[in-house]
């Protein structure tokens, strides 16, 4: 009687050592994604909430004068942002240090993606939902908000620009 359970659908010896071969390597690599998410405090997406994409202009949250940052009553910031065919807008947001930001970032077109390298701000930004992401940056400096999913010929060129300023100076877009 051997203790390997694999031996009630398996006669081959070889044949079980690579069946055993390929469940510890799934098993690994299902560990170190999630040791990865744990250290690196990335987030599954959990917020759902929908919105016509054709219509952003005509929305309260979503309209060209309402994007930007806004300063919430708790000392959080809120910052709206519409992803478009190439670009991020607005082009260039202001946000202090060590405060939490909250992005709310909704596609007027096809899919996109954004992410901070060096941060661990990243979502996908999908037609028809609003992204809402919440991080807080530790460090000072201008970094690059980049489309990490392929939207169209001028995918390459779709960034905008983030930059994290000490705490004093407040946030604003332009
Ligand atoms: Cu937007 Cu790639």
């Amino acid at each position: 009687m051997s203790l390997d359970p694999l031996r009630t659908i398996c006669e081959d010896p070889l044949e079980r050592k690579w069946v055993w071969l390929s469940l510890i390597m799934a098993f690994v690599m299902g560990g170190l994604l999630g040791f990865y998410a744990l250290s690196s405090n990335i987030h599954p997406p959990s917020n759902v909430e929908t919105i016509d994409s054709s219509r952003l202009h005509l929305s309260e949250e979503f309209a060209e004068d309402n994007l930007g940052v806004k300063r919430n009553d708790d000392g959080s910031l809120t910052v709206t942002l519409v992803a478009a065919r190439y670009g991020f807008y607005p082009p260039r947001i202001e946000v202090p240090v060590d405060t939490p930001v909250t992005f709310r970032i909704a596609s007027a077109d096809v899919l996109h993606g954004v992410h901070v390298p060096f941060t661990n701000m990243a979502t996908m930004i999908v037609p028809g939902y609003i992204s809402e992401v919440t991080t807080t940056f530790p460090r000072t400096g201008e970094f690059s908000l980049l489309c990490n999913e392929y939207c169209g010929l001028g995918h390459d060129s779709m960034w905008s620009r983030l930059v994290v300023v000490p705490e004093s100076a407040g946030g604003e877009s332009s």
